[in-house]
């Protein structure tokens, strides 16, 4: 067998320089508590999942990654694509007080609680301290294992990027998005929220399955 033969031909990609490389993940919503035992709700989208494992980006600037860091267990929260109202709803918001300099300049505030301000709903968890997001159709609860290396910089301002490996421990998900009598999730009914260059997407369309899904 032959290996392929790198093709010179015309390309129609023009070389860019987007502000954001945000391809698109799906929004967590990372509940942490705060020091008083009050919590803290940071959405994020820097994520992924290999077994047992998630691993998030956070930056050093935020609120949810010093009480993660103090704490060391949270929960993530899978939005879905009708929650985005929600989500932007709190987009604006930090618990961290004072908010950095940088980001009260690009139209950050101080919001103590996200889950006001956002209409969510808390409801206790069994395995962490923190609650998990009732409106989330799947929760997972989750401790934190190891902080990978130095964090990262992030180019142009003054936070960096901490890489943040936690073990799931718990598993919550509605009803509705569960194939009857089994432990997986209908993907079917399972319709998550996404974040796209900074626009929030749904509704994604089932193309097909992986020599892999048993569903
Ligand atoms: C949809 C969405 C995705 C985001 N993704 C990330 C992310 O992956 N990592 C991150 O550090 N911040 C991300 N942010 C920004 C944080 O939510 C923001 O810095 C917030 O102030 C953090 O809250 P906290 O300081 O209370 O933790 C995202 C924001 C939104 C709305």
């Amino acid at each position: 067998m032959t290996a392929s033969s790198v093709m010179d031909l015309p390309d129609d990609h023009l070389t860019i320089s987007p502000p954001v490389l945000y391809f698109g993940t799906p929004v967590v919503l990372v509940v942490t508590r705060n020091e008083d035992g009050t919590s803290n709700i940071t959405p994020m989208s820097s994520a992924w999942a290999l077994g047992s494992c998630v691993v998030l980006g956070l930056s050093t600037a935020g609120h949810g990654a010093a009480n993660l860091r103090r704490e060391r267990e949270c929960t993530l929260n899978f939005a879905s694509a009708e929650l985005w109202p929600k989500v932007e709803k709190i987009a604006r918001g930090t618990g961290r007080d004072p908010v950095p300099a940088f980001k009260h300049a690009i139209g950050y505030s101080y919001m103590g609680d996200k889950f006001a301000a956002g209409g969510f709903t808390a409801v206790s968890s069994e395995r962490v301290r923190a609650p998990r997001i009732s409106e989330c159709p799947l929760q997972f609860e989750a401790r934190l294992v190891a902080i990978h290396g130095d964090a990262v910089d992030l180019g142009s301002t003054p936070q960096k990027a901490l890489i943040i490996e936690c073990e799931v421990v718990r598993v919550h998900a509605h009803r509705g998005i569960v194939v009857p009598g089994t432990d997986h999730i209908d993907t079917q009914k399972w319709n998550p929220l996404y974040y796209v260059f900074r626009h929030y997407f749904g509704d994604a369309r089932d193309l097909g399955r992986t020599f892999r899904a048993e569903i």
